[in-house]
């Protein structure tokens, strides 16, 4: 057996190593300074109960990205350094954020062993390569993202760090063949198991849809599918769950071969980054020729995000959560017995919560970032969840979920669909699913503007104009009567603020929201997930309550109260901008 030796690398404090919304990330340039990477797993390190480093079993992977491989050779040497007993390894890096949730929570070593945490590499829906971004970060024991009570800590220690011991001379570990590499150290074994990318998460899917009835449907030649994993991690997923699994047609995949810098493409499922596959489902700008397939979807770099699109149809992500969540019980096993409770982020649409009212479920509404779902699951009040940021998921890992989104809605149209695929009836379309919806609960005109890469302080001022307006409503009205008397009136208006109904913790400052009385709504709120200026999003609403009005297009629906976010806030003067970067 290899032995190795430890050694104490003297290190100094690097500046700007708080992790944001979903871990630290930055430019690979940046990572890649003598001691960065080194220095915030330190501080992780630092940041947990000892039992949670020494002996312990940790997952590293991610989404492939560029600097991974590197990444994961100088964790596993640090947490060979550090007591840590066996690193787990998805082979060639690969772990889908999901996958990683799920690894932690389901994955038994050989040796009965199970894993405390995770370092996940990712920068999830961010571009990868030399002159893009890298990300870290660490999730605890049930599978979700460290709270912030750790996450500050990291931030603490990174501010005060001043060493770190390393097992320098320990030999890389060829990461592309699975298999088991034993070490001995000066506290004892150390192992590195490196262990396929998709068995834990094939069978958890399998425990919670019936594979059978989907199975069908993708074999019936009245069915066609597309997916589009944007060069992401979600390509060594999609050929094993859709081909393998499910019979789909090996050409129904898009961009399904895991690249590190996916292709050169921004790998976020929207209808302006997922190009191709918008094309293909007849949702482009050029007719693509010949008939687009009945179901597309898309994930991003870390396939925990999803699209979901129709034929020539797109799903917002705030209908798509809504729409789970009233078919999850009739459609999918794993919820068969009820749903505890759903939930969604502050800025997702309200179409969720009328569903939650007219089933009588136990409804919540979160600031935007999945840990806040994660504490309701915990504690078993929380099924279905889901963000108008394509994420939506369930209790049965602590991430969204991509594939698991894919899976639900394939459940529902095979369900819809019992009858047709058997007798020569149509097929029930997404389409069809989506204004059955809507007839039935209403419908939430929505869209959301982005401002990429803006000025930070243009940015904060712009906010503190907004949280300004909000103390002299009358004049607010005045304004929006002058451009669109149609408009409501504003009837309230304030910043979001959540109490944690499990921990009691308070997170103020979740976004500003002007409520109108008709139940329309604007927010503004920061990306907590840029890696550089800071990006502004703007969230519009509407609420349609009359069956007759529900298929109106979007954009016309929403083009008065667009008109007043614009206005009301001064978007142009504070960013210099006449257009958003994305509209989704
Ligand atoms: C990540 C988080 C989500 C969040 C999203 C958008 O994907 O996991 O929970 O909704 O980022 O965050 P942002 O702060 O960029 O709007
Ligand atoms: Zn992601």
């Amino acid at each position: 057996m290899v032995s190795f030796k430890v050694s104490v690398v003297s290190t100094s404090p690097i500046d700007g190593q708080k992790p944001g919304t979903s871990g630290l990330r930055k430019k690979v340039k940046v990572f890649k300074q003598p001691n960065y990477l080194e220095n915030f797993v330190q501080a992780t390190f630092n940041a947990l109960t000892p039992e949670k480093v020494k002996g312990a079993t940790l997952v590293v992977s991610g989404d492939g990205r560029y600097y991974s491989e590197e990444a994961i050779q100088i964790i596993i040497k640090l947490a060979a350094a550090n007591g840590v007993r066996r690193v787990w390894v998805g082979q060639n890096g690969l772990l889908s954020t999901p996958a990683v949730s799920a690894v932690i929570r389901e994955r038994v070593g050989d040796d009965g062993s199970k894993a405390t945490g995770a370092f996940i590499l990712t920068a999830s829906h961010n571009p990868g390569g030399p002159t893009e971004d890298f990300g870290i970060k660490y999730n605890m024991e049930n599978g979700g993202p460290a709270p912030e009570s750790i996450t500050d800590k990291i931030y603490e220690n990174t501010k005060t760090i001043k060493e770190y011991p390393i097992a320098k001379d320990l030999p890389s570990v060829d990461i592309s063949v699975v298999g088991k590499s034993s070490f001995e150290g000066p506290e004892g074994k150390f192992d590195v198991e490196v262990f396929d990318s998709a068995d834990d998460y094939v069978k958890l899917m399998k425990s919670i849809f019936d594979f059978e009835t989907i199975k069908k449907l993708l074999s019936s030649p009245k069915f066609s599918f597309c997916y589009d994993a944007m060069h992401g991690v979600a390509g060594a997923y999609a050929h094993r769950i859709f081909v393998k699994e499910l019979g789909a047609q090996e050409n129904s995949l898009l961009n399904c071969t895991p690249k590190e810098d996916f292709g050169g493409g921004h790998p976020d499922p929207n209808l302006t980054y997922a190009k191709e596959l918008v094309e293909r489902m007849g949702l482009g700008k050029t007719d693509s020729g010949g008939e687009p397939p009945e179901f597309g979807a898309a994930a991003d770099g870390d396939a925990d995000r999803n699209m979901i699109l129709g034929k020539r149809f797109f799903v917002t992500p705030s209908d798509s959560v809504a729409i789970i969540a009233a078919n999850a019980v009739a459609a999918i096993p794993y919820f068969s017995s009820g749903l505890k409770g759903v939930a969604r982020s502050m800025p997702t649409s309200a179409a969720l919560d009328v569903v939650a009212k007219n089933l009588g479920l136990k409804f919540f509404e979160v600031p935007t970032g999945w840990k806040f779902f994660g504490n309701l699951m915990d504690a078993g009040m929380c099924s279905v969840c889901g963000e108008e940021s394509f994420g939506t998921g369930s209790d049965h890992i602590r991430e969204k979920d991509g594939i698991w989104a894919v899976l639900a809605w394939l459940s529902i149209l095979a369900h819809k669909n019992k009858q047709s695929l058997e007798g020569s009836a149509n097929l029930v379309t997404v389409e069809d699913i989506v204004r059955q919806h809507w007839a039935t609960y209403g419908r939430h005109y929505y869209t959301r503007y982005d401002y990429e890469n803006v000025d930070a302080a243009a940015a904060k001022e712009l906010m503190g104009l907004l949280v300004k307006l909000q103390s002299s409503l009358p004049e607010v009205n005045k304004l929006v009567k002058g451009l669109h008397p149609e408009v409501a009136n504003v009837a309230s208006a304030d910043e979001f603020e959540y109490k944690d109904p499990v921990d009691g913790s308070v997170s103020k400052h979740q976004g500003i929201r002007y409520l109108f009385e008709d139940g329309s709504r604007l927010v503004f709120r920061l990306s907590g997930t840029g890696s550089e200026g800071a990006t502004i999003r703007l969230y519009i609403e509407q609420y349609e309550k009359d069956a007759s009005k529900t298929g109106r297009e979007s954009k016309d629906a929403l083009s008065p109260l667009v008109d007043v976010a614009l206005k009301l806030s001064k978007m142009q003067e504070f960013t210099g901008r006449s257009a958003p970067t994305v509209i989704t």
